[in-house]
């Protein structure tokens, strides 16, 4: 065999095996770092394995990327556990849907949650001197300030009026339906019962939408949205409304994290402070890039693709490791040292967390960019808004626990 034909057969030989039996146990060990260390295991950038007794494709980099956020190419329908998707987005909603379906739905998630974002950020510059008055001089995880500030955020933005017992009950269950998505058994099945509650809530705000006739607030628009000419039935309109709110309160989770860059890097909290606009844009891109948040997308194959030479029929289930694509040396310099200034050139669409492919016709996140205005606001008003303290504290991050946190929960006091 000469030199120079070692390589082709290398890129030839597909996809190796993680060797082991089923790797669910070892998903369940090591948590974000499940790809890494497979990857490293194995020498590629993709393996085979089996999870939940399920043969299984696991891959990152921008090949896998690429080919996982092709319209249509893979479907959401049964790639991802029952007990994931019922706290997450749930049946019926945009993202178990393909094709024209999709299409139609998606239209009008990208039309709120992108097009109409400013309005959401704006409220939620109003919100949070507010919540951080009401948490002032004790102790407290930033998330639970930032879930709060976010639901009322959200529920204003979206023109829906509650006392502030069903704001904090809201909060509460949007933040239970992310803690626990991971969570099997009586945990996950508690979050479930709140979802349940949460969906009742949202069915009666859609009744009370339509018999208002009300098509201008956000929430109107969206209980009054029409798939081929049909309205969409109470309970998938209400499904798509939590769709809106609860990831918004999620976002809570990269506010902890923002906190905690912020606290990890004086010298970009100074920048920031000092009103420089790219270095905080910049800084929000990276806080989505560095911090493990969504782990994973998983899909089954709709139509034979390629990936790394191996050729693969339409059934094949394949799980995009978006941990392990922000975190890959071949899509990012020194990936695990946090660096703004990276954005001085990368592109912020290269950030894989919150999925991939076009907005529209992937199933790539439609609040990605509100996602974003959210910390850019979050990290002015962290640095130049009410005052808070940072008490001693475990700041480690553990990979194994999704979704992740800071140790000590990121405990902060305002009007310190
Ligand atoms: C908190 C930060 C967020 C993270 C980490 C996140 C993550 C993701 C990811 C990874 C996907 C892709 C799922 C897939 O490919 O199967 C997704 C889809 C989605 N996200 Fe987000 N998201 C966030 C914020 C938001 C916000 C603020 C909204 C709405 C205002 C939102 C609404 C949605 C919806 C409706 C989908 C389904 C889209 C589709 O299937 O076409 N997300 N999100």
């Amino acid at each position: 065999m000469s030199r120079t034909s070692e390589p082709a057969r290398a890129r030839w030989a597909g996809i190796p095996d993680l060797p082991g039996p089923d790797a669910t146990w070892r998903l369940a060990r090591d948590g974000y770092a499940f790809g890494l260390r497979g990857y490293r295991q194995v020498g590629a950038d993709a393996f085979h394995t089996r999870l939940m007794g399920r043969e299984v494709v696991v891959a990152r980099g921008a090949e896998a990327a690429h080919v996982f956020g092709q319209p249509d190419a893979f479907e959401r329908r049964g790639a991802i556990p029952r007990s994931v998707v019922h706290l997450l987005q749930d049946d019926g909603s945009v993202q178990q849907l393909e094709g024209q379906r999709h299409a139609s739905r998606k239209r009008i998630m990208l039309d709120l949650a992108q097009e109409e974002r400013a309005g959401l950020v704006d409220a939620f510059r109003d919100a949070w001197p507010q919540v951080a008055a009401e948490y002032a001089h004790r102790p407290v995880p930033v998330r639970e300030v930032a879930s709060l500030a976010l639901t009322r955020a959200a529920l204003a933005w979206a023109g829906i009026a509650v006392d502030s017992a069903r704001e904090q009950a809201l909060s509460g269950d949007f933040d239970a339906m992310v803690s626990r998505a991971g969570a099997i058994g009586p945990l996950n099945w508690v979050a479930r019962a709140r979802r349940q509650r949460t969906e009742a809530w949202a069915t009666e705000v859609v009744q009370d939408l339509r018999a208002r006739g009300d098509r201008a607030s956000v929430a109107g628009g969206l209980a009054h949205h029409e798939d081929e000419g049909r309205p969409l039935d109470e309970r998938t309109a209400a499904i798509e409304l939590l769709n809106l709110l609860r990831p918004t309160v999620a976002v809570a989770r990269f506010i902890a994290f923002a906190v905690h860059a912020l606290r990890m890097h004086p010298d970009w909290a100074s920048q920031i402070r000092g009103g420089e606009p790219a270095a905080t844009r910049w800084a929000a891109d990276e806080i989505r890039r560095f911090y493990p948040f969504f782990p994973m997308v998983g899909g089954i194959a709709s139509e034979p693709f390629g990936l790394h030479g191996e050729w693969f029929e339409d059934g094949q289930w394949m799980l995009l490791d978006l941990y392990g694509t922000d975190h890959s040396p071949e899509l990012w310099e020194r990936p695990d040292v946090f660096n703004p200034g990276r954005f001085a050139t990368a592109s912020p669409l290269s950030v894989v967390a919150q999925g991939v492919g076009d907005h529209l016709a992937a199933h790539r996140c439609p609040g990605e960019l509100a996602t974003t205005d959210l910390l850019v606001a979050t990290l002015e008003m962290l640095t130049q808004g009410p005052a808070y303290a940072v008490p001693e504290q475990d700041l480690r991050i553990s990979l194994r626990r999704m979704p992740a946190e800071p140790e000590d929960g990121m405990i902060v006091v305002f009007g310190a």
